[in-house]
């Protein structure tokens, strides 16, 4: 029987199989995480032994949506070797040997605590959110004061899920001028509902939170700046927590914590913002995006020239239900050209950052180019109308966008841990259009 006595050169549970699940699978497949079963155990392997070979060799698990052959290479990616999907298709073709308990490693332990140690502030939602049984997935931002007497720098920041079984991901910024509060007073259920982005402001423009504490997705380490870079939380700010519900067929409640920890080394340069979007016809519209009904491929572009020496530490594609692929590449002022991050199979449940594993330095004008693809056709099945319509910008389930965040530092920045002047990026546009009134 092959169960048990397995020749000397193929793969067995206990020895080669158990390490990998451990290293690759079970941040998200054990009880309470977001994946549906446990990959814990011989028996949970072996039950669905030869859906471990399909999903792995397909490359759909574990999910991981950046090409690992061009673009990055990125922190924490989530991917296997050759060698790795190869040994568990040689084990699931031996018919799953267990070998030897012996050689087992020892089982895995998480920690409840933090990774890095207790957080210097632990911010967590005042009320938890009940979330119901059946539905679509849900967008909500809590608002939770932070409540500094004085800005500081940030050299680290992690998430507790407060209920893993429903965060699918968690996305993190702060408000200073008050309006994420206005607008959680006007729901009546703790945090407020969005799509994809934090709500508008009163004259309707997109509300942006004032910068970014970055975000949580399952089997992501803690975000951990790199020495003299930080970012920076303002005296006063709230901060808000973007949450991504994905139901589990129960009603569940949910309260989530940030955990941030502060410098203690002096701080040269911020972590800033910027976006790549398709062209806008005025300094004040919305991106122009205009993606006809049935159309299966639809490509839309967009640029960014950076206007100053800048090195971008990590990216965020971020479309709906309609995107197909997104591509972004820098292009030197040399005309050499780079790719920043490819996605070949966009997924909308997987809202990742990707962190480059060494920051890129994009010097002075080069342009950042934004080439995306959209499946407007009936054949979509994510496809939210049906019949399709034409589709355009905006923040609803069915409106898209398409967006490259971007994360960068300035060469030129020296703060000598000074607090950076705060950018209201209303104000800066005003500022931006004003001046070019005035050429
Ligand atoms: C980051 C979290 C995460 C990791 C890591 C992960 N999975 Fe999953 N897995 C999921 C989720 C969530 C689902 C449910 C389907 C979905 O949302 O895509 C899933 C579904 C599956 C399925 C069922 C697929 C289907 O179509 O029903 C299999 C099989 C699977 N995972 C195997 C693996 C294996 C093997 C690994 C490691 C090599 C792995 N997963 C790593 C989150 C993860």
């Amino acid at each position: 029987m092959l169960g048990t006595h397995a020749w000397a050169g193929t793969p067995t549970y206990h020895r080669d199989v158990e390490p990998l699940l451990q290293k690759h699978c079970q941040d998200c497949h054990r009880p309470g995480q977001v994946a549906p079963f446990s990959l814990l155990t011989y028996e949970q392997a072996r039950k669905r032994a030869s859906d471990l070979q399909t999903v792995t060799e397909s490359r759909l698990m574990p999910p991981w949506h950046a090409s690992s052959k061009e673009g990055g290479p990125f922190r924490d990616a989530r991917v296997l070797s050759d060698a790795e999907i190869k040994l568990l298709a040689d084990w699931v073709e031996a018919d799953c040997p267990a070998g030897e308990p012996r050689d087992a490693p020892p089982a895995r332990v998480w920690s409840s605590d933090w990774a890095l140690g207790k957080p210097d502030l632990e911010l967590k939602v005042k009320e938890a959110y009940t979330l119901g049984a059946a539905g679509p997935d849900e967008l909500r931002v809590f608002v939770i004061p932070a409540g500094l007497t004085e800005g500081r720098w940030i050299r680290a920041i992690d998430f507790r899920p407060g209920n893993p079984r429903i965060v699918h991901h968690i996305l993190s910024g702060y408000d200073i001028t008050g309006r994420a509060r206005e607008l959680d007073a006007e729901d009546p259920s703790p945090g407020y509902a969005t799509f994809g982005g934090y709500g508008r402001l009163k004259n309707g423009f997109p509300f942006f939170p004032q910068g970014s504490l970055g975000g949580w997705a399952p089997g992501k380490n803690p975000i951990v700046m790199r020495e003299g870079v930080g970012r920076f939380l303002p005296a006063k700010a709230d901060v808000l927590l973007q949450v991504h519900y994905h139901r589990d067929g129960k009603v569940e409640t949910d309260a989530s914590t940030i955990g941030l920890y502060f410098s203690r080394t002096p701080v040269d340069k911020l972590v800033r913002g910027a976006l790549v979007t398709p062209p806008r016809p005025g300094l004040f519209s919305r991106p122009v995006l205009r993606i006809p009904a049935g159309d299966a491929n639809h490509e839309v572009t967009g640029e960014w020239t950076a206007r100053a020496d800048i090195h971008l530490q990590a990216v965020v594609p971020h479309m709906h239900w309609l995107g197909k692929d997104f591509l972004l590449t820098a292009v030197y002022p040399d005309g050499v050209k780079r790719t920043l991050i490819k996605v070949d199979r966009w997924d909308f449940n997987w809202q990742d950052s990707y962190d480059y594993d060494t920051p890129v330095a994009i010097p002075r004008g080069t342009k950042i180019e934004m080439v995306a693809h959209f499946d407007n056709s009936r054949a979509n099945p994510n496809n939210p109308s049906n019949p399709p319509k034409l589709v355009t910008w905006g923040e609803q389930t069915t409106d898209e966008m398409c967006i490259g965040f971007l994360h960068y530092t300035r060469d030129s920045e020296h703060l000598g841990n000074q607090a950076p002047p705060v950018e209201n990026r209303l104000e800066m546009l005003k500022k931006a259009a004003a001046a070019r009134k005035g050429r």
